[in-house]
């Protein structure tokens, strides 16, 4: 990593939390048809790592969806770019989503997959990041609650760097 950076989550913290999600989500799910909905490009990581830690036959596909561009600001803008091309029709969707911040992306993707006819829709976000919330979304199964500052690795990026990265850094 060339820019300096401060470590928030380590590897093992967040490998242990994500078996945690996963063991409830095991157990809530389990007379559920479940489809897990990741949230590309951020969520590619923590989508990989959750189904392994859910011990169900479940179904996954991507949707993905743009709201930044290069900046760590949010555009506010919503743009479709990839939807799922599994059959939700009375599936169990859980949207897996890698961080939560101002709640514009989150509300969009509940209120568009409410919609499709599904059972039922609920969101499971590795980080919830709360400072900037402006639009309040229930979030299911959280793993970790983080004030504020803006964070890279483990599928997170900026500029589409450091998604590699195998913990979850603040940029100093
Ligand atoms: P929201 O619509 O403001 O909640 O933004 C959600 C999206 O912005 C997330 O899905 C991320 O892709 C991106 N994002 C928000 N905060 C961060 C951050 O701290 N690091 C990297 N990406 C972020
Ligand atoms: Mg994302």
């Amino acid at each position: 990593m060339r820019q300096q950076s401060l470590e928030v989550l380590s590897h093992n913290d967040i490998q242990q939390r994500v078996h945690e999600l996963g063991e409830k989500i095991t157990a809530d799910y389990a007379n559920s048809d479940l489809v897990l909905i990741g949230v590309l490009n951020g969520a590619f990581i923590f989508t990989a790592d959750l189904c392994r830690a859910i011990d169900l036959d479940l179904a996954i596909d991507f949707i993905r969806v743009a709201s930044y561009g290069d900046g760590t600001e949010s555009s506010g803008e919503i743009r479709l770019s990839k939807t799922p091309e599994l059959d939700l029709v009375g599936k169990d969707i859980l949207l897996v989503e890698d961080i939560v911040d101002t709640g514009t992306t989150l509300a969009w993707l509940v209120k568009h997959f409410k919609t499709q006819d599904a059972r039922s829709v609920k969101v499971c976000a590795l980080v919830d990041k709360t400072e900037r919330r402006t639009t309040e979304i229930p979030i299911d199964y959280a793993g970790f609650r983080i004030n504020k500052g803006f964070l890279i690795g483990y599928g997170l990026d900026h500029a589409e760097i450091y998604r590699n990265l195998q913990g979850i850094y603040t940029l100093a």
